[in-house]
């Protein structure tokens, strides 16, 4: 129920007659009804709640938002308890099945599955548009031989916005449009752009001949050939490997692309804050950390003593445990099922045996269960990377291209939603009021 049709008395209601929450504010004594809609009660509600007239009125209080929705959305559904994933009802074990990575940026983006026509025509237009302006390689030559490719990319991404200034109107569907397909287009190649630069290599341009992956793998790999052939075995794991990141609803990234984006900002500008968010160790980059940690416990002795250093609080075990799965997160099922596939052609990791008894370790271990802490999806994806032969600092990177899929369906959600407007939290303010300013040559 809106504020404005709750009427002040001593006993009010919600009306509507759907359910509804009475609260006793128990400094006044007065009683207030607030609508249940769809399990949530609206923070806003609340603000009705006051001492005097004069008061602001009540606020929820929720750092790291852990139990408010910020956003009506239907996208992307996870039961974390049961460790379901369906992105627009499909679950993710089928669309990794049948499905293809731009067939599922279509699906999270339009909300159905393409026709073939359509899947056709969007697949031509992404492929056309793969290449960048050569000012934008120029500008990614100007990176130190040892940058962060993520840094290249959160850079370059945002650059992209300049390129294209047409994109600030983003209440424009065909304007948006274009945008979009540049978005998932050109993600690739400027990642491959930065791999391609750690490696001191010349950027390959893309392959319009060759399928989405495929095109990734010969703007990563090329070298003299004349021409890039993929092994279908690879070009199919990176596929999954980008259903698989392609969305996950409201987690840290999303919401800064869905806060950035609700200032009305370029898309470019919104997607980079999301590559930003997805820089940091909890988020994009726990795969890179997860593999930085099986090499340094190194051997299969060396798992209890590592355990036990988790259990005392001295680190985390890397991969393990989700805001939201408090189960087997299905993802790493899936990459779990693709890793031997990628071995076969690039031979075994002698850390994947680590990996397996790790995990067979802590899901036998007290801490970890009573905790409901289970492989996510970075558990398994650094080993895949690994075995592409990818450097840790590219990791984050990979997740970025498949996720670049569903940052753009959510913001486009947000512009077309009626009620979102700019993201502005509330704050407690905890600190001085009303001091008097010292001189400094007094303090
Ligand atoms: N290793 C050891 N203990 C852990 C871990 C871990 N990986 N994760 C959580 N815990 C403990 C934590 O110490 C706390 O214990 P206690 O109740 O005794 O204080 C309890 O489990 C609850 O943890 P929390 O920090 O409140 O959980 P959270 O929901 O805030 O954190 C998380 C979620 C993903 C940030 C966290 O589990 C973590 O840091 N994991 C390692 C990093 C990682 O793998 N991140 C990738 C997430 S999946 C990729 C994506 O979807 O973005």
């Amino acid at each position: 129920m809106s504020t404005q049709t709750q009427q002040r008395s001593g006993d009010r209601t919600a009306g509507g007659g759907g359910e509804t929450l009475t609260v006793t504010d128990n400094r006044t004594g007065q009683t207030y009804e607030v609508e249940i809609t769809d399990g949530t009660v609206r923070a806003m509600d609340f603000r009705q709640i006051k001492v005097s007239e004069d008061d602001f009125g009540l606020m929820t209080y929720d750092p790291a938002y852990t139990n408010t929705a910020s956003c009506r959305s239907a996208i992307t559904y996870i039961d974390g308890a049961a460790g379901v994933l369906e992105h627009r009802g499909y679950s993710i074990e089928q669309l990794c099945e049948h499905s293809n990575y731009l067939e599922v940026a279509y699906l999270l983006i339009h909300g159905e599955l393409p026709t073939r026509e359509q899947l056709e025509s969007w697949t031509h237009e992404i492929t056309i548009h793969t290449f960048v302006h050569e000012n934008i390689k120029s500008f990614m030559q100007g990176f130190r031989y040892d940058a962060h490719p993520m840094g290249m990319l959160l850079a370059a991404v945002g650059g992209l916005s300049t390129f294209y200034p047409d994109a600030m109107q983003v209440k424009d569907a065909e304007l948006r449009h274009i945008q979009i397909i540049r978005l998932l287009a050109k993600m690739p190649t400027l990642a491959a752009f930065a791999f391609r630069h750690n490696m001191g290599q010349p950027y390959v341009y893309p392959d319009n001949d060759l399928s989405y992956p495929g095109n990734f793998l010969s703007m990563m790999y090329k070298m003299t050939e004349l021409k890039y052939e993929p092994d279908p075995r690879l070009e199919r794991a990176l596929d999954v490997l980008f259903i698989l990141h392609a969305d996950h609803e409201q987690n840290a990234s999303t919401s800064s692309v869905r806060a950035v984006g609700s200032t009305q900002v370029d898309p470019y500008s919104s997607v980079a804050a999301g590559v930003a968010a997805l820089y940091g160790p909890l988020h994009g980059g726990a795969n890179e950390q997860a593999l930085r940690m099986l090499n340094r416990i190194g051997t299969i002795e060396n798992i209890p003593d590592f355990l036990e250093g988790v259990k005392r609080g001295d680190e985390r075990l890397m991969g393990f445990g989700h805001r939201v799965y408090k189960n087997y997160d299905p993802r790493a099922r899936v990459i779990k099922k693709h890793l031997d596939e990628v071995f076969e052609v690039m031979g075994k990791s002698p850390l994947l045996e680590i990996a397996v008894e790790l995990e067979k370790r802590a899901l036998d271990d007290d801490y970890f269960t009573s905790r409901k802490l289970y492989p996510n999806v970075d558990f398994y994806s650094g080993l895949l990377y690994e075995a592409l032969r990818l450097p840790t600092e590219m990791f984050p990177v990979m997740f970025a291209i498949g996720r670049t899929s569903g940052w753009i369906a959510q913001w486009l959600e947000m512009i077309q939603d009626s009620e979102q407007k700019i993201a502005r939290p509330r704050q407690i303010y905890t600190g001085e009021r009303e001091r008097t300013y010292v001189p400094v040559d007094q303090r």
